[in-house]
């Protein structure tokens, strides 16, 4: 793993930024991308900038069951208002969040996964350790897959609803496996409250109790984080 320690967020943004440049000078095509407070910094610099992704193809990580793409806490919303308005991309892949037959829209998932490789995929990372929504106990192996939340993401995720009897119980992800497949993965983490999933990702076992240690099995993984999330590597 190539772990590059930044000051802050908005500098993590920049090296971030860096590295989408080279992806696409290098003629990436795929792009798989991730939402969360993490990433923005990132699409930030990416929608300032004179990058053109209008032949490119994104495929987003992960949707909340039950969400409509125009609800403002979907995942779908978040892109919209982060990236895509300013910044659109031929085809933007996001799992529908209304879709009610499970193993369908996996499987549909599934099929655009492996008919676009990814080139370069961004990740964030929970407290606990999970990447998309593969929470600790989900297969390191793994395709897309409806998800139950844990309760410390429900709890982290509440802050951008009104309630916390509204944060959707569900998710649809992409499993680990099929983040595996990407050539190049991104994962970036800001903050004190990680410095416990970055140091067991990065030296702890590989598990499915820490989703991410999985990474250390990809052969081409960077990792961005600042001094705070850092701290206990
Ligand atoms: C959510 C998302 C993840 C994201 C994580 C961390 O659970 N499904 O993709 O990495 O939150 O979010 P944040 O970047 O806001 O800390």
């Amino acid at each position: 793993m190539n772990i590059i320690t930044v000051k802050d967020a908005q500098e993590g943004g920049q090296k971030a930024f860096n590295i989408f440049k080279e992806a696409l000078a290098d003629n990436a095509k795929v792009f798989g991308l991730a939402t969360g407070s993490t990433p923005i910094t990132l699409y930030e610099a990416l929608t300032a900038s004179d990058l053109d992704f209008s032949d490119k193809t994104s495929i987003n990580l992960d949707e909340y069951v039950g969400l409509a793409p125009d609800n403002p806490q979907s995942y779908h919303y978040f892109m919209q208002q982060h990236l895509f308005n300013k910044k659109p991309f031929a085809t933007s892949y996001v799992p529908d969040g209304l879709a009610t037959d499970a193993d369908a829209e996996t499987q549909r998932y599934d099929d655009i996964i492996a008919a676009n490789p990814i080139d370069l995929q961004i990740l964030g990372i929970g407290r606990n350790g999970h990447i998309g929504f593969n929470e600790p106990g989900s297969p390191l192996t793994g395709k897309t897959h409806k998800v139950p939340l844990t309760q410390s993401t429900i709890d982290a995720n509440a802050r951008f609803f009104e309630n916390e009897e509204d944060v959707p119980r569900f998710a649809y992800s992409m499993g680990i496996g099929s983040i595996m497949t990407a050539k190049h993965i991104l994962l970036m983490a800001y903050g004190e409250n990680k410095a416990d999933a970055i140091q067991k990702m990065v030296e702890g076992p590989v598990t499915n109790h820490v989703p991410a240690s999985a990474l250390q099995n990809h052969n081409n993984v960077t990792i961005i984080v600042d001094e705070a999330a850092a701290s206990k590597l």
